[in-house]
């Protein structure tokens, strides 16, 4: 269902989550590229990459880092190629087909991998998390972004109008598959509180899992960390 819902919006995929999020999205993957800790491995990698704006900030961050920008959709990935290519940075991105349950690496390879905006169309979040956790080096870190549900006070109100009422409008006038928006809409109001899903990072086995609110707490970004086996846990930053 997944597949088909973003085979459906690939080509005005950018546009509309720009719009739709008011062009918050550009300073999200921002503040999440910006929180990046960088390893002995100097290599990084993107979950559910989609076209690949995230690795993009990441890779133009950290010049001597090679990224992996990993997604299960050749369509999605297919315009992060081309971008990749127009800011030339196809010898140090790498884009790879898989399943972010399965990730096709050996444990301890990248220094952070990171996920935006994709675990919340991950049925089995847990199983993600652990294998992202797996894939990091020990003291590495696991970084997921993602949008969220607000208190319930006036703001979280008004948006749970703007998710359920403006955002469907707006796609079926924008969109050429708008059921995909009001599936977005439905999974942001399903996605577990920023302390449940701490919890979870928690429970797949990250430390100082730590959740920063952004634009009202409409999205989160959650960080955790991979235990280091010399240090017994590894310092926070
Ligand atoms: C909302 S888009 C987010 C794309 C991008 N990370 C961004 O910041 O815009 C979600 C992406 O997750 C991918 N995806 C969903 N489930 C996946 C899975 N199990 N394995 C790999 N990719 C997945 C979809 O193909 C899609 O490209």
């Amino acid at each position: 269902m997944v597949r088909d819902i973003f085979s459906t919006v690939t080509k005005r995929y950018d546009f509309l989550t720009h719009l739709l999020s008011l062009y918050r999205d550009i300073a999200w993957r921002r503040f999440t590229a910006k929180k990046l800790r960088r390893g002995t491995t100097r290599r990084l990698m993107d979950v559910a990459t989609g076209t690949a704006d995230l690795a993009i900030e990441m890779a133009r961050r950290n010049p001597a880092y090679f990224v992996v920008a990993m997604d299960f959709m050749a369509e999605m990935m297919a315009l992060g190629a081309r971008k990749l290519g127009e800011k030339n940075l196809l010898h140090r991105v790498c884009l790879v087909q898989a399943d972010a349950v399965y990730l096709p690496f050996p444990s301890g390879t990248f220094d952070a991998v990171s996920i935006a905006f994709g675990i919340r169309n991950i049925p089995d979040k847990m199983k993600a998390i652990r294998e992202m956790s797996r894939v990091v080096a020990p003291g590495g870190q696991v970084l997921v972004l993602e949008m969220t549900r607000p208190g319930h006070g006036f703001f979280g109100r008004l948006y749970v109008f703007y998710l359920q009422k403006v955002m469907p409008l707006a796609a079926r006038v924008l969109s050429p598959n708008p059921a995909a928006y009001l599936y977005l809409a439905d999974s942001i109001l399903h996605f577990p509180s920023s302390s449940d899903f701490s919890d979870m990072m928690k429970s797949a086995g990250l430390h100082s899992v730590k959740s920063y609110a952004l634009t009202l707490g409409i999205t989160h970004l959650f960080v955790g960390y991979k235990e280091d086996e010399q240090c017994g846990v590894h310092g926070t930053p």
